[in-house]
């Protein structure tokens, strides 16, 4: 699977979101890519396109945030305020990707977290001018 897309607006997002929702469902996805790339707005959108409407809030505070949507759970990670694997370790990471869910994880290219996982998939995001945002799925 190799996808890459050009977003214009949030509504490009959602379409997005609706065209690699089959793909990415109880996978672990990498959600790559600066402050305000766009990666919580397309969390948001899957949660609502796997059937629930549900507010989503990033899990900058929280770190971790969980889903029950009709395609089965979600659990969205935001690993920004995050300081090192021992820090992962104790808020139970390891343990969580073991689960049986979709699994989106924002600023995982932090940390070495890919040495854990068998299977993923990265979605980056790129903000090229004020609007315009390119996106690579692999
Ligand atoms: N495709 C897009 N087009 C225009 N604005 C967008 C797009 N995606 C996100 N945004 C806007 O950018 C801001 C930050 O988005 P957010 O998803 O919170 O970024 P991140 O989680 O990567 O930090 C939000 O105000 C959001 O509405
Ligand atoms: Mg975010």
């Amino acid at each position: 699977m190799n996808f890459e897309y050009i977003l214009k607006c949030v509504e490009d997002t959602k379409n997005m979101a609706k065209d690699i929702a089959p793909f990415i469902k109880n996978n672990i996805i990498f959600l790559n890519g600066e402050i305000g790339a766009g990666k919580t707005t397309f969390t948001k959108y899957l949660v609502e396109i796997y059937g629930l409407n549900d507010e989503v809030c990033s899990p900058t505070f929280s770190l971790e945030n969980r889903y029950n949507t009709k395609n089965g759970l979600i659990i969205h990670f935001d690993l920004y305020r995050i300081k090192n694997e021992e820090e992962l370790d104790m808020i139970g990471f390891y343990d969580t990707l073991k689960e049986d869910a979709t699994i989106l994880i924002e600023w995982a290219d932090k940390f070495n977290i890919e040495k854990y996982i068998k299977n993923y998939k990265i979605i980056s995001f790129k903000i090229h001018d004020s609007n315009i945002r390119y996106v690579t799925i692999k």
